[in-house]
């Protein structure tokens, strides 16, 4: 016997398996390291690995691809593990006037801020307002408006910079303590109901609303790449939108990742000359959707509370036009019970369906919708008041 095959025997023996499963788990080890001696040598890498000469290598490459709960675990995910479960352990600290931070990206220009101020107006105390801009904010942006601008660094801004710059607005955001819920939206983002009955939503709600599901097409696990391993297996690979809300709790812990938020910056989209480049992977659609999977699986609703059109199924998603925002249109929204999660397989894609529960009942899955094109700002600010009053 190897000595690789000693030493996994060695771990499983420790662990407190039954007898079948091990007898069981030692075959198929067993085979993967026949196929790990013939598959190796092949792959211009990993050529390291050979039983004989050097089982070190070829114990990690074989480990790599099992399981995160058979495998060992490398000392930075225990790391990891040990940090996250901490912190969901942790009470969530209560403040006298919790608030809910908006976290606007935008491309430097904020379209839609009339129909924003209706929303917000007469709820002060109860928000923060916080936008990252790629350019300077117009001059006709009232200050009053928000609470902190985030300039960019531009060099940086592209499609792959779009989770740091959540990132800094997560961060700055959470310097106030009193904000217990944080909402990423985009400058054509609208909100479908009262300010009330959002904040009630999202900071009653027992999870964070971040989209996560299986894609099995080329974009979605189609793009997930072998340098990523051992952290992040295939299945592991999850897809969802970026514009997210999530928990105080959910924010520090994305803050405290750099284990697998780094083979994300360097395996999905740092630059479209690498390696990605040909998968076109990008991390805002796959970060943190693969992430909560992985560390905190119900503590995410699995679909995003924004409401967004890839009916088209172009590259991007459908922008509505003034005549396009009818009453019934924005009512239909408002009252959706169900989620909608474009794979890509298929020519034109499947969709997959779920019902939206809000700690355990069925509720309407959207508190925001996008895209909106400028020219519908007077139409939505007109109609605001009738499509947000009916109370579902
Ligand atoms: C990546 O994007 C380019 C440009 O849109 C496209 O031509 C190419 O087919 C894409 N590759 C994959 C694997 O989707
Ligand atoms: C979300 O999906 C994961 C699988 O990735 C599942 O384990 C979890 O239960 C789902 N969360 C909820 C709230 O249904
Ligand atoms: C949220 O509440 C529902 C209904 O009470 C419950 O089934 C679910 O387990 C809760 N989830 C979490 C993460 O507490
Ligand atoms: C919109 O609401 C106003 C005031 O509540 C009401 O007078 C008007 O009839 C409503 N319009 C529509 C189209 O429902």
């Amino acid at each position: 016997m190897s000595k690789a095959q000693k030493k996994l025997q060695g771990t499983r023996h420790r662990s407190s398996l039954k007898k079948p499963l091990c007898v069981v788990l030692t075959v198929s080890v067993i085979s993967m390291l026949l196929i790990c001696t013939h598959l190796f040598p092949r792959h211009g890498k990993k050529s390291s690995c050979n039983v004989l000469s050097r089982a070190r290598g070829c114990e990690d490459a074989l480990s790599a691809l099992l399981p995160a709960h058979i495998r060992k675990l490398t000392i930075k995910e225990i790391a990891a593990r040990a940090v996250v479960r901490d912190i969901l352990r942790t009470p969530s600290f209560q403040t006298q006037n919790s608030k809910i931070a908006f976290l606007f990206l935008t491309h430097g220009t904020l379209p839609l801020e009339l129909l924003w101020d209706e929303f917000f107006k007469g709820h002060e105390g109860k928000f923060s307002i916080y936008i990252h801009t790629s350019k300077e904010l117009p001059a006709h942006i009232s200050p009053h408006f928000y609470d902190r601008e985030i300039p960019s660094d531009e060099a940086t801004w592209g499609r792959t910079s779009m989770v740091d710059a959540e990132k800094r607005l997560l961060v700055t955001a959470l310097e106030d303590p009193e904000n217990q819920h944080f909402v990423l939206l985009s400058e054509s983002c609208i909100p479908l109901h009262t300010f009330d009955y959002i904040y009630r939503y999202l900071l009653f709600s027992n999870v964070s609303f971040i989209e996560s599901f299986v894609d099995p097409g080329p974009h979605g696990t189609g793009r997930h790449m072998e340098d990523m391993l051992p952290e992040i297996t295939k299945e592991d690979f999850r897809k969802g939108s970026q514009w997210f809300t999530m928990k105080r709790q959910h924010a520090v812990i994305v803050m405290a990742d750099s284990l697998y938020y780094s083979k994300f910056r360097k395996y999905c989209g740092v630059s479209k000359l690498g390696i990605e480049g040909e998968k076109n992977c990008t991390a805002d659609e796959h970060y943190l959707p693969t992430f909560f999977s992985k560390i905190d699986p119900m503590g995410i609703s699995n679909w995003s509370v924004t409401y967004v059109d890839w009916s088209e199924r172009r590259r991007h998603p459908k922008t509505y036009r003034a005549q396009e925002v009818s009453l019934e249109f924005l009512k239909d929204v408002t009252s959706e019970e169900m989620s909608v999660h474009v794979t890509s397989l298929g020519e034109h894609g499947d969709e997959l369906h779920w019902p939206c529960t809000w700690n355990g009942i069925t509720r309407p899955c959207y508190l925001f919708a996008r895209k909106f094109h400028p020219d519908a700002l007077d139409t939505l600010v007109n109609r605001f008041p009738n499509y947000t009053s009916t109370v579902v």
